[in-house]
């Protein structure tokens, strides 16, 4: 297979989100902030919440389900499925099994990414590379999908303002017509910062006891004022880097989807690129930070708002725990 007479490309995007939603002023009556604050200092207006009802599961396969409507195709077309989470139904096993499962696909690869936010682009990456040298993977289903509502502490005003509950998802495919689809991933991670952002206590190291419980050391805690900053030059790096490397300029863009934590770090990554806002797709004061799913649920509304045409270059830019980043190049096929 010739990896360079084909293009991997978007054919279905779909996105989910849970009902339920949980605004500003609601938060107000749990910790003590205010709307202003958290509008102002993040863009957040409110976010979505599960509940206890509804499983990341659920959420995750109906956004496949969408992609898959979306792309015109079955279930059964798909190769591979990826999910990226952070937050999985369970430890073990995958939530890529249980979506699997619930979206009827066929015996085929089905795992998680665990890349935090910068997860789905990941995610879009070990796709692409697979599906360019091996001609078995000519569909495959990535989705990113978070219940981050279920490590938020509710009682940590610096964190709990923050996270929703979402998932995004794309069909990928195989086309014989080169120059389309993602032209290129730029990954990257820091190990040496991984304390920033964490949920100390769950894992191998610290297996929950009753004093975990009881320090709320099973929720997300981060070291939100260096992130911010880290997020700012990384995320610009990465950016000038993909568009380097495929000859193109922050000006040829027609839409860039960063990665929605906070306005004002997309307000920093607008004014290194040295671009307007109006290029940025903004839908954080809709869903907060869903990590995973931050970038295939804006995906999927900016595909509508924009009504992208073929040939439309596309920025795709992340960042999250680990630290990791990662940003692709699209062109809209
Ligand atoms: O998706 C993964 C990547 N994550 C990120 O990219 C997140 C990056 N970080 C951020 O978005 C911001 O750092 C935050 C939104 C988390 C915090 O904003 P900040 O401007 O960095 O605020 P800060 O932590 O420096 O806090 C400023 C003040 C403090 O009070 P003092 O010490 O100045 O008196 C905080 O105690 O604001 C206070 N504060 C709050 N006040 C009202 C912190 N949280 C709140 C709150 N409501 N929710």
């Amino acid at each position: 297979m010739n990896s360079e007479n084909y293009s991997i490309v978007m054919r279905g995007v779909g996105s989910a989100t849970p009902e339920t939603r949980l605004t500003n002023a609601e938060l107000t009556a749990r910790v003590e902030t205010s709307d202003e604050w958290i509008t102002t200092r993040t863009g957040i207006k409110e976010r979505r919440i599960a509940g206890d009802a509804v499983q990341l599961s659920e959420i995750a396969a109906e956004a496949g389900r969408k992609a898959l409507a979306h792309a015109g195709m079955n279930p059964d077309e798909i190769d591979m499925l990826i999910v990226a989470t952070l937050s999985p139904e369970t430890l073990c096993p995958s939530t890529a099994c249980l979506v699997q499962s619930r979206l009827g696909l066929r015996q085929v690869p089905a795992f998680d990414i665990n890349v935090a936010c910068s997860g789905w682009l990941y995610g879009l990456d070990v796709a692409r590379s697979m599906m360019l040298v091996n001609p078995t993977y000519r569909n495959v289903l990535v989705i990113g999908a978070e219940k981050l509502s279920s490590f938020t502490d509710w009682e940590d005003r610096q964190t709990c303002i923050l996270f929703g509950d979402a998932a995004g998802a794309a069909v990928l495919s195989r086309v014989e017509e080169p120059g389309f689809g993602v032209l290129g991933c730029d990954l990257g991670a820091d190990g040496n910062n991984a304390a920033l952002i964490q949920i100390p206590a769950g894992g191998s190291a610290k297996p929950a006891t009753v004093e975990t419980v009881q320090a709320r050391e099973h929720y997300l805690r981060m070291n939100g004022k260096e992130v911010f900053k880290v997020a700012v030059k990384a995320m610009s790096q990465a950016a000038m880097s993909i568009l380097e490397k495929n000859g193109a300029t922050p000006d040829d863009l027609v839409c860039i989807i960063p990665h929605q934590a906070n306005i004002r770090i997309i307000e920093a990554l607008a004014s290194r690129l040295e671009l307007s806002m109006d290029r940025f797709f903004v839908n954080i004061q809709k869903y907060g930070n869903t990590s995973a799913a931050s970038i295939p649920l804006a995906l999927d509304e900016a595909r509508i708002e924009h009504n992208f045409k073929r040939g439309d270059l596309i920025l795709l830019v992340a960042f999250g725990a680990g630290l990791t980043w990662a940003a692709s190049v699209i062109r809209w096929y």
